[in-house]
């Protein structure tokens, strides 16, 4: 599939949305700032997939998280602003995800895993 481009301006603080590419769904967050310090404040010792922020997001971006979005259990799609963390809730087996998409309750094993995608300015990212 051909890369997408993501127009960032029109996502509210706090917001996400769904987008596509090579047929997968996509959550593309903007987070707030109480998101962001949650999700660095973590110790890397209370995470069943040890990952820092820093690695889940692009240097001088924190604001925005890029991950698929589908549990990595069974592949259900998580509810956002969800759960004991924040991140998302699973409905479908009750895993949950921290504001970096980190997985904080089983049965999910891994992460949301980040795409790959680079920012072409400040508000457009390119995923692909
Ligand atoms: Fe999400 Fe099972 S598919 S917890």
């Amino acid at each position: 599939g051909a890369p997408i481009e993501v127009d960032l301006a029109p996502i509210q603080d706090g917001q996400i949305i769904n987008v596509f590419w090579r047929g997968k769904l996509i959550f593309v967050r903007n987070r707030s700032e109480k998101e962001i310090k949650e999700a660095q404040d973590v110790k890397l010792s209370e995470l069943i997939d040890p990952q820092p922020d820093s690695a889940r997001v692009k240097d001088g971006h924190a604001k925005w998280l890029v991950v698929y979005g589908n549990c990595t259990h069974l592949g259900c799609v998580p509810i956002g602003h969800q759960g004991q963390y924040e991140g998302w809730s699973c409905p479908c087996h009750g895993s949950l995800y921290d504001t970096s998409g980190r997985v904080r309750r089983g049965p999910a094993p891994t992460n949301l895993p980040v795409p790959p995608y680079a920012f072409q300015s400040d508000t457009k990212i390119r995923i692909g």
